[in-house]
């Protein structure tokens, strides 16, 4: 096809997809010169007026000349806005990229385009279209779940950038496939009672998550525990726990003191099954040293059950069953699981890993959604 004569004109009435035009070079500077674009894209660095020219007047035009990669200015509001393209693998597969000019963050823009550009790119016969980003953008992560894509693996070291193999999240959208998204993107609410407050983790939790996986306790009672045993893995445990609420596969909050909002402890929702306002899922948590002895867990553990049972204000989940698995010999974790509502029903045989290895057996405790809420003393 050439350029720009044969690229269509693609339009929602609120976003417009175009070739590139010379006017857009002073704003195509200024988005490859965006630190975000930079952290996130493959856009040279430094990058120059003249690199923004090359691209616009033989790039581009070579990638509709040789059907190879269909790229698209996006107009919004009558300004040059961004670039989508379709980077064709083969005849019926595509890679999608995109970015944004700064200005045009934050209003939906890039949803209203890459819907634009997946409608023309599977009305042209392709069958799947698939995503890669460096792991850690969740701007990026967040379009391509609600535009309806199915997330793969993260594979380790798959993508460029300026000399670097970085890491990348991978997903892909079916030509047929709905354009909403697969399953919730969960997000731990903050949830407040008797001193407690349950929130997300973050970043500043480093040490104490730190301080928890080093802790011989801990590591007594979970010995497989994912914790970071170090600062510098703070960042890749944070973002498999982001990931994890991200597709609906663990909800974990930090518990910690609603004074200091300093880190005592987690307790998270995990193992979901079944349908919604029907469903099944396993509690799990795990106290630093400075959050044992004072109840914190017990409130902790009744905050986030009667969250799951849809019985605070800030709505739940709609769980029917919640179970938890804890050591036999556990009797500080046992005690705390009564105190929270939960029956002791039966024993996992061998399910319960031993720090010095070999498993031993596990106590079975479940709270049905038609029980009282446990008592508050
Ligand atoms: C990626 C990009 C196109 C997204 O466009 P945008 O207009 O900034 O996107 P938004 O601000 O609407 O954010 C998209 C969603 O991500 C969410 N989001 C943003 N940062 C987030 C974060 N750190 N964690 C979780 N969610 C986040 C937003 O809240 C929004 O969610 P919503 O749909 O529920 O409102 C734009 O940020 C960009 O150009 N970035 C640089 C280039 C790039 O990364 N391209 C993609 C390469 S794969």
């Amino acid at each position: 096809m050439r350029f720009p004569d044969d690229v269509p004109t693609l339009t929602d009435g609120v976003v417009t997809l175009r070739a590139h035009q010379p006017a857009d070079l002073p704003r195509i500077v200024q988005q490859a010169t965006d630190p975000e674009s930079v952290r996130w894209t493959t856009v040279p660095h430094p990058y120059a007026e003249s690199d923004a020219v090359d691209w616009t007047t033989n790039v581009l035009p070579k990638g509709w000349a040789t059907d190879s990669t269909y790229g698209f200015a996006i107009e919004h509001e009558g300004l040059f806005a961004g670039s989508v393209d379709l980077r064709m693998r083969g005849e019926l597969e595509a890679e999608v990229g995109f970015a944004l000019h700064p200005g045009a963050r934050g209003s939906g823009v890039m949803r209203r385009a890459l819907d634009l550009l997946l409608d023309w790119g599977f009305g042209r016969g392709v069958e799947v279209v698939y995503w890669r980003a460096f792991v850690g953008n969740w701007a990026s992560r967040r379009i391509a779940w609600r535009l309806g894509f199915h997330f793969g693996p993260t594979i380790p070291r798959l993508l460029p950038q300026r000399g670097e193999q970085r890491d990348a999240w991978t997903a892909w959208l079916g030509a047929d496939d709905p354009r909403e998204p697969v399953e919730p993107w969960l997000v731990p609410p903050v949830l407040e009672a008797d001193d407690v407050r349950l929130r997300p983790w973050r970043e500043a939790d480093g040490p104490r998550l730190v301080e928890a996986a080093n802790d011989a306790v801990l590591r007594e009672w979970i010995p497989d525990t994912p914790l970071p045993r170090s600062l510098e893995a703070v960042p890749a445990y944070l973002t498999r726990v982001h990931v994890g609420a991200a597709t609906n596969g663990r909800l974990a909050w930090c518990v910690a003191d609603a004074g200091t909002d300093v880190a005592l402890g987690n307790v998270a929702l995990f193992e979901f099954e079944d349908e919604p306002d029907d469903l099944t899922a396993q509690v799990g948590y795990w106290s630093h040293p400075a959050g044992r002895g004072r109840g914190v867990m017990t409130a902790a553990l009744r905050l986030a059950t009667d969250w799951a049972f849809g019985r605070s204000a800030e709505g739940g989940l709609g769980a029917r069953r919640l179970y938890l698995l804890t050591s036999v010999r556990n009797d500080g974790s046992r005690r705390l699981a009564e105190r929270a509502g939960f029956e002791h029903v039966g024993t996992e045989r061998g399910s319960a890993p031993l720090a010095a290895g070999g498993y031993e057996d596990n106590a079975l405790y479940d709270r049905l959604r038609e029980e009282e809420t446990a008592p508050t003393t």
